[in-house]
């Protein structure tokens, strides 16, 4: 079984998946942390995010590979240098170029496999497991996405910074050429604006049982 759950950024589908994901005792496949592993690999590579076709060589030759819950790039744990303020816009700028995206969904594919999962991302719902048994998408106001982050304490920005750096991010991925992010005819839509992430993961695991 597939649940997909796709939506902005900061929008909590990563709190959520996981609580559900421990609920269900279903694999979390955060394709996000992929396309942010792309961007370590090319920043280690001295690599210019702009430079498409270095990206793309420097994306080909990457191993990802999840060992633990922990997402390992070229067989070393990169799970801590994923959520810097860099790699945020790296990765937002990288997941704009086609073939990266199809390098990326041929690895998230690969460690689906056929068991249970649960999927979060952008277009998760949409293009790279369209026949998902559960489909999600969260939304949220950026300026409660931006103060949610803020409150995390792990960006040095202030709030106004990460509100910019969001709607930045949101102008990205709805205008991609391929993978933006939308709402499939089929998902079900919850504003997270509204509800607190325990009132989401309710409303998620109620969807999952209630196909169950
Ligand atoms: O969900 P996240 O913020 O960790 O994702 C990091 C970046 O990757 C984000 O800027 C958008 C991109 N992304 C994407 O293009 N498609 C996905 N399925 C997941 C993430």
């Amino acid at each position: 079984m597939v649940v997909a759950i796709d939506g902005p950024a900061g929008v909590g589908k990563s709190t959520v998946a996981h609580w559900v994901a421990d609920t269900f005792d279903f694999f979390n496949l955060n394709s996000g942390a992929f396309y942010r592993a792309m961007a370590v690999k090319v920043l280690d590579a001295g690599v210019n995010a702009r430079d498409e076709n270095d990206v793309i060589t420097a994306a080909e030759s990457a191993e990802l590979d999840i060992i633990g819950g922990r997402l390992y790039l070229d067989g070393i744990d990169v799970e801590d240098r994923l959520r810097t303020d860099q790699v945020d816009q790296w990765s937002s700028i990288i997941s704009t170029i086609i073939p990266v995206r199809h390098i990326v969904n041929r690895h998230l594919r690969r460690i689906a496999g056929t068991i249970s999962l649960v999927a979060e991302g952008r277009d998760m719902t949409t293009v790279v497991f369209p026949d998902a048994e559960v489909k999600i998408y969260l939304e949220a106001d950026p300026l409660v996405r931006a103060r949610r982050r803020f409150q995390q304490g792990t960006s040095s920005r202030s709030l106004e910074e990460i509100e910019n750096s969001i709607r930045e991010r949101d102008h990205r991925d709805r205008n991609k050429k391929e993978g933006s992010l939308l709402i499939a005819a089929d998902a079900v839509v919850l504003d997270t604006s509204t509800l607190t992430l325990a009132q989401v993961y309710e409303k998620v695991s109620g969807l999952i049982n209630s196909y169950l």
